[in-house]
């Protein structure tokens, strides 16, 4: 068994985007990031995305809203970042308060704009192999983690279990298309699916992406296997100081001897979702730069 190691693979992005970024004249990549009420995990992730930030020499700008902020004023704040030319992408950090509409929201960031790729517009460019469209982060991360431990995926079959617009169904449009990390046969499975298992088992790679903590046990997984596991789910555990720690959605101790390669939780897909968005607003400067 080998395991993937995100914290190395996402450094090295990082440090060839510090060397990029220093080419770019004046002005910096500039993304802003939106996050709205107090989720700690979402201060936690967007804190770490403003660190990677201005490691590379990327401005990071923070807007701070109120978790009872009406759709409208958001909207409002969106589109102001929309027509402002210093700010070349934009970032709201899911999840959202519970009245505020997903779907609304992300669609209001101009596509071109939309470093986290969640709008109608970018899953589109995504669906048609357009290069100039953003690919949503870990999705994205997914497929440079396989590309630089050398997982091929042509012909070969991706079992996705998760059918989020966030991580599933980018993940299954990622693995279709017919340039490189493409051309596997895809399936997607999710809370609907009957007799999980069988379906997982034939897996030659296998993206865990349900949101449900060691949801993945050995008798899922096929031996020699690929595992690529997206969950970050908190646990509560007495002995740390924080009160939790943080669990993958595979049975990591019960799979890792089974397969190939394996992703940790922590150190896996993570510290990927924060390179690629940085990438992806490097993208958005260049693309700004030749409008
Ligand atoms: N919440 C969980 N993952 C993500 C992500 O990649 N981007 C944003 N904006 N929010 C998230």
């Amino acid at each position: 068994m080998e395991l993937i190691d995100g914290n190395a693979i996402a450094k090295q992005i990082v440090d060839e985007l510090t060397v990029e970024v220093e080419q770019i004249a004046p002005p910096a990549p500039c993304v802003t990031l939106i996050r709205v009420g107090e989720n700690p995990a979402s201060a936690t992730y967007v804190n770490k995305k403003q660190k990677v930030a201005a490691q590379i020499g990327i401005e990071s700008r923070l807007l701070l809203l109120h978790e009872s902020i009406e759709q409208g004023e958001l909207l409002e704040h969106i589109d102001a970042l929309n027509a402002d030319p210093a700010v070349h992408g934009i970032l709201i950090q899911a999840p959202l308060p519970e009245h505020l509409s997903d779907l609304v929201v992300f669609n209001r960031v101009h596509p071109d704009k939309d470093v986290d790729g969640f709008s109608s517009a970018n899953l589109g460019r995504l669906c048609q192999d357009d290069p100039a469209g953003f690919v949503a982060c870990t999705p994205g991360g997914i497929v440079e983690l396989l590309k630089h431990s050398g997982v091929a995926t042509d012909g070969r079959h991706v079992v996705v279990v998760g059918r989020s617009l966030i991580v599933g169904k980018p993940c299954a449009l990622l693995f279709l298309r017919k340039s490189g990390m493409g051309n596997a046969t895809v399936t997607i499975c999710h809370s609907r699916t009957t007799d999980l298992p069988a379906i997982t088992r034939q897996a030659d790679i296998l993206i865990a992406a349900a949101g449900r903590p060691r949801f993945i046990t050995a008798d899922m997984v096929k031996t020699g296997s690929v595992v690529i596991d997206v969950g970050i789910n908190r646990v509560t555990d007495d002995t740390r100081k924080s009160g939790y720690r943080l669990v993958g959605d595979v049975d990591f101790e019960a799979v890792a001897p089974l397969v190939d390669k394996i992703t940790p939780v922590p150190g896996g897909v993570g510290p990927m979702t924060v390179a690629m968005l940085m990438r992806n607003t490097v993208k958005a400067r260049l693309a700004a730069a030749i409008a």
